[in-house]
């Protein structure tokens, strides 16, 4: 694919596997980010490639410089602690609301007319409609969730008033390789799987039946970039569909890890929901899509990485979804 494209924050978890790919795909490729929770470790690997280059910048920043021959802007840069973002409101907006629309009027300004979003599940709060369709009633529990939601009207907004084309992904859980489990509010597969690689406990909040939607980063970085190649616009939920308990994640961990952990309960969390699952119908309709990496695959091929050399395996981790 001989097109260039700027990915902010390339340096995270989900970034720098969506920068695997699109190197894999032969694009040219550009990082911007200010590696606040993002590291140059997850993007070593490639540093050597004549086809990517690094800058290390916030998003509130970005110059034309930066946007110059860039085709399309995948924007993945964000705050994403959503606890953070009840400490601190005015910074998760100058990051997640200002720091959008500054990457969309920069792109507006350089004659960009594709931005790609990450937005999260975390728009829908706690929803009644289980699986959730894309026009499910939203009401977010948190900045987080309500700057994300405002975001992609932006990006809604930038289509209807600038002729842009630009695509809002509702993230679900997502998981796999580089996910730093380092601090108490990770995502519960990278806790999971540290602590299963050291046989200690596994703590479930609750009573172990709730339920999420548990997608393989590199179906969701699959999506993103067929989402481009297909050139799509609109909303879509990205997620598999399928709902798994938090008790059989938790077997499913020990299983697949070898591990020798038990599994403890304990009290809920507060405020958090019960069920999380999407309805995916509309972004496998629109791209042909299929998020077919099972949970006990996605694990194996995770845990895989954690044991080995993770570049060695990098491509284990990518279904071909892609060239279907
Ligand atoms: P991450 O923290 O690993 O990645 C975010 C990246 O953005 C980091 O590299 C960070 O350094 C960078 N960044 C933060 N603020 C920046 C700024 N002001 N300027 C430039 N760079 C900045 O998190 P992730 O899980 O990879 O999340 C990626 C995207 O996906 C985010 O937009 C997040 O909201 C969204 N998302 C993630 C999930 C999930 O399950 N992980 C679910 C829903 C949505
Ligand atoms: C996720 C997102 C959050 C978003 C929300 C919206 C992550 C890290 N968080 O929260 O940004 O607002 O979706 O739907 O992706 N759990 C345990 N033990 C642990 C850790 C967690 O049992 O050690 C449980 C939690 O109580 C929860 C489930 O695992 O029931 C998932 O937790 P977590 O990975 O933190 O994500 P969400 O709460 O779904």
């Amino acid at each position: 694919m001989n097109r260039t494209v700027l990915v902010t924050g390339g340096a995270g978890f989900i970034g720098s596997n969506l920068v695997d790919v699109l190197l894999e795909r032969g694009y040219q490729v550009s990082i911007l980010d200010d590696l606040s929770t993002g590291s140059t470790r997850n993007i070593s690997h490639n540093l050597g490639n004549p086809r990517l280059s690094f800058i290390e910048k916030d998003i509130n920043d970005i110059s034309p410089v930066d946007l110059q021959g860039v085709d399309a802007v995948f924007h993945l840069a964000a705050r994403v602690n959503v606890v953070d973002s009840i400490a601190d409101p005015m910074e998760d907006a100058r990051v997640n609301y200002n720091g959008t629309l500054n990457v969309l009027e920069r792109c507006r300004e350089a004659g960009i007319k594709k931005v790609l979003f990450t937005s999260s599940a975390a728009v829908y709060g706690d929803v009644e409609e289980v699986p959730t369709t894309e026009d499910a009633s939203k009401e977010p529990l948190s900045p987080y969730g309500n700057h994300k939601y405002a975001s992609g009207n932006l990006l809604r907004l930038y289509n209807q008033i600038h002729g842009m084309k630009n695509v809002i992904f509702r993230l679900f859980n997502v998981y796999g390789p580089r996910q730093d489990p380092s601090n108490p509010y990770s995502g519960v597969i990278s806790k999971f799987m540290e602590w299963a690689s050291k046989d200690q406990e596994l703590t479930i909040f609750g009573d172990g039946g709730q339920t999420r939607d548990f997608v393989y980063v590199k179906d969701v970085a699959a999506s993103l970039i067929m989402a481009y190649e297909k050139d799509i616009e609109g909303t879509f939920n990205v997620g598999t569909g399928s709902e798994t308990s938090l008790d059989h994640l938790a077997n499913t961990v020990i299983d697949v890890t070898g591990s020798k952990s038990s599994i403890v309960h304990r009290e809920k969390r507060a405020g958090e929901i019960y069920r999380s699952c999407c309805l995916n119908k509309k972004l496998k309709s629109s791209l042909g899509w299929a998020p077919d990496t099972s949970i006990k695959e996605g694990l194996s091929k995770y845990h895989l990485t954690l044991t080995f050399n993770y570049t060695r395996v990098s491509k284990l981790g990518y279904r071909d979804t892609l060239d279907k």
